[in-house]
């Protein structure tokens, strides 16, 4: 398999539970049976994904994202051949942060900001920040348990 990561940011277009549970349903099915795994964050009504699973596969499943309706301004923040998978096991894990968070555990100064970051060496910004994620401990042990507020 040629392993690769997506990471991307976009704009959601009037997202409520009813769409995130939609769309959680429709990644944990897709995901399972093509070897994707993943996380999907909702931060103040924009996303931030990470897709990793064979090259073509991701690709071809980024390009139906895209088209996707209930969001917009999909912005790839990092495109790369991996060794490893950071989220091995979770066919798209999903947690909702709201900015405050986001900044804190990024060092990013805003949200805004992802928008404008270029696809570039590895470890950029997104991918440091995605990779904080991959240990269930942290931000605390109960963080990824308590419930979404959408
Ligand atoms: C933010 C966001 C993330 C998504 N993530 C996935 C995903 O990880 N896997 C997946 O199969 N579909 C995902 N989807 C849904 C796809 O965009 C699309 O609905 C799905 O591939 C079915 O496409 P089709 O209706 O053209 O067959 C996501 C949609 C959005 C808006």
């Amino acid at each position: 398999m040629d392993l690769h990561h997506i990471i991307y940011v976009s704009k959601g277009i009037n997202i409520n539970q009813e769409t995130i549970d939609d769309i959680l349903q429709t990644a944990q099915s897709f995901n399972d049976a093509h070897n994707i795994t993943g996380m999907l964050l909702f931060i103040e009504g924009k996303f931030f994904q990470i897709l990793e699973g064979d090259k073509a596969v991701i690709t071809k499943l980024y390009e139906s994202i895209k088209s996707d309706q209930r969001h917009k301004n999909v912005t790839t923040v990092s495109a790369h051949a991996i060794r490893n998978r950071t989220f091995k096991g979770w066919s798209m894990r999903f947690n909702a942060i709201d900015e405050k968070e986001f900044t804190e555990l990024s060092g990013i100064s805003s949200l805004g900001a992802l928008f404008s970051i270029k696809p570039g060496p590895k470890d950029n910004v997104a991918f440091v920040f995605a990779q904080k994620f991959a240990n269930k401990s942290f931000p605390s042990t109960s963080w990824w348990d308590r419930p979404a507020i959408i």
